[in-house]
């Protein structure tokens, strides 16, 4: 069947959103203002957390974050190596420095043992991240902060709709939070959300998020008539608008409805992809909600019979964009160069990093799109692995997978 090019994690965008960007843009209030108020007050409902500050995108949620942590020069903050750059940016723009924490294959989550491994007399803060939109062992990673008196910065840019143990993520640390970016659950084309344990906190990013001019300044040209502010911290531009909040409003009230939509594509993918030699996502763990944000098969050429660079290739040659989350941060120059990173030093990372494919998984997909979308990777990965595995066609488990890795 002939197909147009399936963007990889497009958007759902409806009538009501733009109404409502028409809407903003005839009040002629665009900037931070009611909607990005409103905003706030509906995310902070989804997340049941009495509080939350709007920001510009989820790097400057966890920068603010990072910086109202109190964390700075000589503080050592431990992360993932299997995420996007901006999780270990934020901690180098705040002065701090990343240290990684290898992830648990299975999971691809960071590893609390590795993360016990690290923790020094320096060490300040654990910034876990959510990755693919499956919690963190949050039990774990807490226990370790009570001991070591370690504040936690929650990465949840993939986790919106994420739960652990009855609890929504990004309510567990001091701060968790959230990204709004294109590709994202809720999209506000870029945007971020900051939700905070104590309410002085989260006031803290709001000011550093303008300027760290004084409470409220962003209301200095409402109709109740000229107010003065004071510059109270030297702060950043990073507020969100109420523009990209009119997005936001209404695909909040759509989180429900598209992670459903998800569920099933993940659960199609999952039926459809059972007996082809690639490593399918671990299912979620009981007692947990996954976001579906990601959807990774891991391609080990020696099974498959292809790379994962020619499986990219293959996927673009047949119209579907895909997605790689992500080279694990040592394989890029610029923290080898600074922290003397290497990839091999975090094996499970590199590995998943050098064999993860992320598949469209967007709501906005049709029936039709999906069944393409199977059939290509179907055929892709039957062509090339026929003739190269004789053992039975079976989907290799997570933990034959882990084990693998290990050399067990
Ligand atoms: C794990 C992770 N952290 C942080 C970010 C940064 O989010 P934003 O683009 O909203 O700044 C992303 C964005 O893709 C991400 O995937």
């Amino acid at each position: 069947m002939s197909q147009d090019f399936i963007i990889f994690g497009a958007p759902q965008i409806e009538r009501d959103e733009i109404d409502e960007v028409v809407r903003c843009l005839e009040s002629g209030w665009i900037g931070t203002g009611p909607r990005v108020a409103q905003f706030e007050k509906e995310f902070a409902a989804y997340k049941q957390h009495p509080f939350a500050a709007a920001v510009g995108s989820c790097t400057a949620a966890m920068h603010l974050s990072v910086v109202a942590a109190g964390l700075g020069e000589g503080d050592e903050v431990i992360t993932t190596p299997l995420t996007f750059c901006a999780t270990v940016n934020a901690i180098i723009h705040a002065g701090a420095t990343p240290v990684l924490a290898d992830i648990d294959p299975v999971t691809m989550n960071i590893e609390p043992a590795e993360i016990k491994r690290r923790v020094t007399a320096r060490t300040k803060a654990i910034v876990p991240v959510h990755f693919a939109g499956r919690a963190c062992d949050m039990d774990a990673i807490m226990e370790i902060a009570d001991r070591h008196n370690l504040k936690v910065i929650e990465d949840c840019a993939h986790a919106i709709e994420t739960e652990y143990h009855g609890r929504k993520a990004g309510t567990f640390g001091d701060f968790g939070c959230f990204s709004f970016y294109a590709t994202k659950n809720v999209t506000t084309g870029e945007g971020g959300m900051i939700l905070a344990r104590h309410e002085d906190d989260l006031a803290r990013t709001r000011i550093l998020a303008l300027h760290g001019m004084s409470k409220d300044a962003w209301k200095r040209f409402s109709d109740e008539g000229y107010k003065h502010y004071f510059v109270i911290d030297s702060g950043f531009k990073c507020n969100m608008m109420d523009l990209q909040a009119a997005i936001g409003i209404h695909q909040l009230r759509r989180v429900e409805d598209n992670w459903k939509r998800r569920e099933v594509i993940w659960n199609r993918y999952n039926d459809a992809f059972a007996d082809l030699p690639v490593t399918l996502p671990a299912s979620p763990e009981p007692s947990t909600r996954h976001a579906y944000h990601l959807y990774t098969l891991l391609i080990d050429e020696a099974g498959a019979g292809l790379s994962r660079d020619d499986f990219l290739e293959a996927m673009t040659a047949n119209n579907i964009g895909v997605g790689v989350h992500y080279l694990s941060i040592p394989e890029h120059p610029v923290y080898q160069e600074r922290f003397g990173w290497r990839p091999r030093d975090y094996p499970h990372a590199m590995r998943v990093g050098r064999e993860t494919v992320s598949l469209p998984l967007s709501a906005k997909l049709t029936d039709r799109e999906v069944s393409y979308v199977v059939e290509a990777v179907r055929n892709v990965l039957s062509a090339k692995s026929k003739g190269r595995r004789t053992d039975g066609l079976r989907a290799r488990s997570r933990v034959q997978h882990a084990n693998a890795c290990l050399g067990t």
